[in-house]
């Protein structure tokens, strides 16, 4: 329990899990979706540690979408959905001997004996990947996705020479799935991203992304021309025998024609883990590929079920990561960006300096407290971190090393870009820009609006947004609906063929789900989840603009923060002005209710599902719902027939019984389906 946690009050504390939650969904969404974090593994870490802390200080806080509930991420539905048979689960963490000590006896504890013994493998840093192999063949391969539905890779994964096609043994289960991890070696790497330098293209921040960008290509051609390669490290399921230990699995995984990692061992004692981890922490640097950590399995499988999943993370492993890499260079000066809502954030300018493999010459210094806090001055000596990849950090100063010249950082009270004096909301950490025609925000707010999870508006990347802007084309998002071929092929470097193309990108995210339009909008405070959620709640964004803070504030997750900042967004008149060129545009305003199709036993009826279901996952339950002729609908209304309840159920059930809807039981819900045959 950090201190803080343990003095906070429950109001402070629902803040700051609010605040937590969003963030991490956020991150979630870069990393999973969009292939591209801003912050590092252990900064994540960070986050989720510190709200599962709080969860379980305040457990009446818990809310069953927390980030901490569920396998976090999102398939991309371009590439088709593949429901995995048993979920994919991600790993509890451990960054000191005093953890996994923790992690061990508590496993003892539940299984009530002395000791276990247990596997030491170490943790690649690629892209989880799960392989169904069928009479030995290799018949789909699929992404972890959210870790109940991943993406099909089938085609892309038959392009890596290490994943078998054939099975080199004939007596395998018919069918089974191995799970491991698709990786890119730090010499195709760097090779790539020279390559990629030549031509003029960005290059990946690690070999992590690198891997994930090649294998979720839509042409597998690509992904063909990419150094590819992968350890298998776990059964997933077999219809059919397997030995009874996981290390005994992998041997026989390795036997039969999969590519084991040869730096895996079997420990008697957890001391010998401990040794085997301290002597890696050095030796990381020497293997070919990127680790952030050991893996430490339980080895005989007689446990597992007895230790269970908590939350998103089994009990019979833990990951043990690796310290992360630091190193020191001198802070020459400290900028400020301007962000899409106006915040003014202050980066760190570096001496260029190496930091694991990487060079470096900015990093996030998140807000003027965090500044004072860590008392970073410009032209100190300050150490960086790179746990493990991305967008690295200021730890702190190294105060030693001061001379005296260091001078302490004021923020400016004006927006560096158009001048503004700028606001700090009570309460808030960061100050904004209060200019709605802000050069800075504009071109941000742009970017935004039309980047992929908003209304994802391709061949209108950030350069476009630029020139649009700088030619006077566009004032506001509102704005590029009106655009016309003329205006755009008026524009240097715009082909016919591309304005074609933008029009028609253009045309079809007018009919985005509203959860998109909601996001698109750059509400401050509300990343892509919260809008959804919004978005399910209200149904219309007149509905949205019209809501009360207390009306926002009684939707469990929506605090006073963010119930404030969305009422206070419909009320400013710039806002109000997009949303009305927005809508005269033809842009969709209201979430689309799905017609039921005529036919089948359940047609007519609608359900809405609540909770988590113990046999199928939600989305799988929906979708026999609708084979079945049933419409399967997002929020509890007037018109919902039925709302099945399963585990934990969230307010859709105060809802329903507002309105007095039919509730379901999971098995309910089972039996109708069974006897209309759609299971
Ligand atoms: S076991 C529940 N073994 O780490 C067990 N995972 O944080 C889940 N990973 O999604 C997987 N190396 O992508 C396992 N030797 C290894 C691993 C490994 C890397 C990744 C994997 C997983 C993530 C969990």
């Amino acid at each position: 329990m950090t201190a803080v946690a343990s003095e906070m009050n429950l109001y402070q504390a629902r803040m700051r899990v609010e605040d937590l939650r969003a963030q991490i969904r956020y991150h979630d969404y870069r990393y999973y979706v969009l292939d591209s974090p801003e912050i590092s593994d252990a900064e994540y870490d960070e986050l989720m540690r510190e709200l599962q802390e709080l969860e379980a200080r305040f457990p009446q806080l818990i809310t069953p979408d927390s980030p901490t509930q569920r396998v976090s991420g999102q398939p991309v539905e371009a590439f088709g959905v593949v429901e995995h048979r048993t979920p994919l689960l991600s790993l509890a963490n451990a960054f000191n001997y005093d953890e996994l000590k923790a992690w061990y006896r508590r496993a003892l504890g539940i299984l009530e004996i002395e000791s276990f013994p247990l596997v030491c493998e170490p943790k690649i840093d690629g892209l989880a990947v799960a392989l169904v192999y069928e009479d030995g063949r290799f018949v789909q391969g699929a992404t972890r996705g959210d870790g109940f539905r991943g993406e099909n890779v089938t085609e892309n994964l038959r392009t890596i020479r290490s994943i078998p096609m054939r099975l080199l043994a004939k007596d395998v289960p018919p069918r089974f799935e191995v799970r491991g991890e698709v990786y890119m070696s730090k010499t195709a790497f760097e090779r790539l991203n020279e390559e990629r330098t030549d031509q003029g293209q960005p290059r990946f921040a690690n070999p992590r992304n690198a891997a994930a960008g090649s294998v979720r290509q839509l042409d597998s051609r690509i992904t063909a021309q990419r150094s590819l390669d992968i350890w298998v490290y776990q059964l997933g399921w077999a219809d059919g025998p397997y030995p009874p230990t996981h290390q005994e699995t992998l041997q026989w995984l390795q036997d039969i024609g999969f590519r084991v990692n040869p730096e895996i061992g079997r420990y008697e004692k957890l001391e010998e883990v401990e040794r085997h981890y301290h002597q890696w922490v050095d030796r990381r640097h020497d293997l070919e590929y990127e680790i952030d950590g050991l893996v430490v399995k339980t080895d005989p499988f007689q446990y597992y079920e007895r230790l269970g999943v908590v939350g998103r993370e089994p009990r019979w492993a833990i990951a043990y990561k690796f310290p992360p890499i630091q190193a020191t260079t001198a802070l020459l000066a400290i900028e400020i960006n301007v962000g899409r809502t106006g915040s003014l954030n202050p980066y760190a300018v570096l001496e260029p300096v190496r930091v694991g493999g990487v060079t470096v010459s900015k990093a996030t210094l998140h807000n003027e407290e965090d500044i004072q806090r860590k008392d970073v001055r410009v032209g100190d000596t300050v150490i960086v971190q790179r746990a493990g990849d991305v967008i690295p950090q200021v730890v702190g100063p190294v105060v030693s090393k001061r001379t005296g010249r260091e001078k302490p950082f004021v923020m400016p009270d004006r927006c560096p870009v158009c001048g503004t004096l700028a606001a700090r909301p009570e309460g808030e950490v960061m100050r904004y820009c209060p200019n709605p025609s802000c050069p800075a925000q504009a071109f941000r707010w742009l970017t935004h609006f039309v980047s992929r999870g908003a209304m994802d508006i391709e061949g209108l990347g950030e350069s476009w947004c630029y020139v649009l802007l700088q030619e006077g084309l566009v004032k506001d998002p509102g704005d590029i609906y009106s655009l016309t071929r003329e205006q755009l092929v008026s524009l240097e470097r715009m082909g016919e063929k591309s304005a074609e193309n933008v029009l028609k990108a253009i045309e079809v995210s007018k009919n985005r789900p509203l959860g998109r339009l909601i996001f698109a909008l750059g509400i401050r405070h509300v990343g892509s989840e919260m809008a959804t959620l919004l978005a399910s709640q209200f149904g219309s964004i007149d509905a949205l603009a019209q809501a009360s803070v207390e009306e926002l504030a009684t939707i469990p997750t929506v605090g006073p923060r963010i119930a404030e900042s969305v009422h206070q967004y419909f009320r400013d008149a710039n806002n109000v002005r997009v949303i009305d060129k927005l809508r005269r545009a033809g842009v969709r305003m209201a979430e689309e209710v799905a017609p039921a199709p005529a036919e089948g036993p359940l047609a007519g009826l609608t359900f809405v599902l609540t909770g988590t279901l113990a046999s199928m996952p939600r989305s799988k339950a929906e979708e026999l719902i609708r084979q079945l002729g049933g419409a399967a609908g997002d929020s509890v209304t007037k018109k919902t027939d039925y709302l099945v309840v399963g585990e934990s159920p969230g307010t859709k059930l105060q809802k329903a019984e507002r309105y007095g809807t039919r509730l379901l039981s999971e098995q309910e819900l089972l039996e109708l389906l069974r006897q209309h045959g759609a299971l």
